[in-house]
């Protein structure tokens, strides 16, 4: 890690969180036939018949080239780096994350993608463990359970209490719906109110977006009403989603105050809306925090990323000013 990449992490100090979504790496160019009896042949269709051209490769290259340029204090990647969930597409995918940035300063969720067959995450979850586990993890579970047990995860970075949820199903052809579940959401309610004592500024990682309708009904996160309850209860400051391959800007009412949701196109897309990333600049003040939203997208073909869009939010905290107490995030 040189100078530049050291992650700023005083209390009054911005911290800056790169978000990226939905790269859809290339398909392997042999797949065996044995994992195609299934939903996978529709999908291998569609990478041949339309997919391939949408999601580019050198597009998601110059994407990173951008990014690394920008040198963000942690990165994200809301689901979907594969296409079918196969074992090899897990580890290529593997061996892209290895380049963009350490499991330290990286956390990715998964997306309905990597679980396109009955069990296809749970099986892939190992080779992106690094880059999708929290602070802490339960020791005792292996396999599927290890997996089905660990969200939601908890990463504490500096002011930031990051908290990745799955949302990542098996749906039938057809569907892309995503599902937290009762586990989930019980332990969510947990980590929100502790990093919410805690004085952090808490960002919720999830594929699908978080407000009904974002998306049609046949993409739509199944108990996003109940999450959504939930985070009324709890309160939140950021929720950032994928899924949608476009631009999404909502919010929702918590206890605590107004909470944006965003959600950020493909990073490898050609097609509809250009490939893009946000970049969050993170500051406490008095009044709670000031989040600053820049777009980086792709301009003309070889022309690498702009900045778009750059708008600033206030997110009013009484929990979070620096007049609360400065130093209490230090070391969290
Ligand atoms: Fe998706």
């Amino acid at each position: 890690m040189t100078m530049q990449h050291l992650p700023r992490t005083d209390a009054t100090a911005s911290t800056v969180l790169a978000h990226l979504s939905d790269p859809h790496l290339p398909l392997p160019a042999w797949i065996s036939p044995a994992a195609l009896l299934n939903k996978r042949l529709l999908g291998l269709l569609s990478w041949y018949t339309k997919r391939r051209a949408r999601y580019r490769p050198e597009t998601l290259q110059a994407l990173v080239e951008d990014l690394k340029t920008q040198a963000p204090d942690w990165i994200t990647v809301t689901g979907d780096l594969t296409n079918l969930g196969l074992e090899s597409e897990y580890r290529a995918a593997r061996r892209w994350l290895d380049q963009l940035a350490s499991p330290e300063r990286l956390m990715i969720v998964p997306g309905n993608h990597d679980a396109s067959v009955r069990g296809a995450w749970e099986r892939g979850a190992a080779h992106w463990e690094p880059f999708w586990r929290g602070d802490e993890h339960p020791a005792q579970a292996v396999g599927h359970d290890r997996v089905a047990n660990a969200f939601p995860v908890l990463r504490k970075r500096g002011q930031l209490a990051l908290i990745g949820l799955s949302t990542a199903i098996a749906s039938p052809a057809g569907l892309a719906v995503g599902k937290v579940g009762e586990q989930q959401l019980a332990r969510l309610s947990r980590l929100l109110g502790e990093t919410r004592e805690q004085g952090l500024f808490r960002v919720l990682l999830l594929h699908h977006p978080l407000v009904q309708g974002t998306v049609s009904h046949r993409k739509r996160l199944i108990d996003g009403a109940e999450l959504q309850a939930l985070l009324a209860h709890e309160g939140v400051e950021l929720v950032i989603h994928g899924h949608g391959h476009v631009s999404h800007s909502k919010e929702v009412e918590t206890r605590d105050g107004r909470a944006p949701v965003i959600g950020v196109p493909s990073a490898s897309s050609v097609h509809d809306e250009r490939a893009a990333y946000h970049l969050y600049r993170i500051t406490r003040n008095m009044a709670g925090w000031e989040l600053e939203v820049t777009a980086r997208r792709a301009a003309a073909p070889g022309q690498g990323f702009e900045t778009t869009t750059r708008r600033s939010l206030p997110i009013t905290r009484a929990h979070g000013t620096l007049e609360a107490d400065p130093r209490r995030s230090i070391n969290a």
